[in-house]
């Protein structure tokens, strides 16, 4: 049976760090580091995701700012608002909440995010820094996904790692940090022909797709680690992963659920990269 990798716990600890690292920041520069949020219209999921962020940034001392603009926003009004914020000294990290309308180019208002203020690691810049090896701000979903395989210990170098889900967000920067451990990484996605052939051959399997119960017992090496980045709503309204957990845990070695799994990470690891964004500030 596999045992259960409890995101919960290794958030609470990640934001505990980042909670005594701010008081030192506090004594040392007079200043904490501040995160503003931006959310835009009234999707009931953004607005959870952004509250939480919002409360674990209170929870780790930091200061927080919450721009909520209504969905009708014109586009220059948003990277009027973002270039208002890129000059704000007293702001350190900057996140605008996806999705966005229709009308707004999510490209360019990532792109007008300064980088030194982008806690998400989604600005062209960043992306770069990743893909070369340069220390830099390293998206939060996926740093979580590696907090969490770091947390049971695993030795990445030499493993089958299987990534299924190829997006900008989750599935090919992960790719490119377990490849930076070393291990041999294969790429999944909605054309792969078999795909449980694929998934059964991964001792290290993280599936992103954004699709219930994708990944079931019999697509799972036995003792594999699994780890579902899926945030999906079941048909009573349960949030669910893209992994089937009942049939799954049997086989697998480790395994994280939805919720408590990757999904407390994020967040965690957001507050680790305003505290970063802060220290290159100085
Ligand atoms: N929407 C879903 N995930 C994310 C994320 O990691 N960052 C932002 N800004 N929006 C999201």
């Amino acid at each position: 049976m596999g045992k259960i990798i409890d995101g919960k716990a290794v958030s609470a600890a990640v934001k505990d760090e980042v909670r005594a690292e701010v008081a030192q920041l506090a004594a040392k520069y007079g200043r904490v580091p501040c995160l503003c949020v931006i959310i835009v219209g009234e999707n009931p999921a953004s607005q959870v995701y952004v509250r939480n962020k919002v409360k674990a940034a209170e929870y780790t001392g930091m200061g927080s700012r919450l721009i909520e603009l209504p969905a009708s926003v014109s586009e220059e009004e948003l990277l009027a608002q973002i270039a208002a914020l890129n000059a704000d000294a007293a702001v350190d990290g900057i996140l605008v909440q996806l999705p966005l309308p229709r009308h707004i180019s999510e490209q360019k208002v990532i792109e007008a995010i300064a980088p030194g203020k982008d806690v998400d690691g989604f600005h062209p810049s960043n992306v770069a820094g990743l893909w070369l090896g340069k220390d830099c701000v390293l998206p939060c979903t996926p740093a979580g996904v590696m907090r969490l395989l770091d947390s049971i210990g695993i030795d990445l170098s030499g493993k089958d790692a299987v990534v299924v889900g190829r997006s900008n967000i989750v599935g090919k920067p992960v790719a490119k940090l377990l490849m930076d451990r070393h291990a041999t990484v294969t790429m999944a996605h909605s054309r792969t022909v078999n795909l449980a052939e694929v998934t059964r051959k991964a001792d290290v399997l993280v599936v992103a797709v954004g699709k219930a119960g994708l990944i079931t017992g019999d697509m799972v090496k036995p003792g594999a680690v699994v780890i579902d980045v899926g945030m999906n709503r079941d048909s009573e309204g349960h949030l669910c992963g893209d992994v089937d957990f009942a049939s799954c845990q049997p086989v697998a070695g480790w395994i994280t659920p939805v919720p408590g799994g990757v999904g407390p990470m994020t967040i965690a690891m957001l507050m680790k990269n305003t505290v970063r964004c802060f220290l290159a500030g100085r």
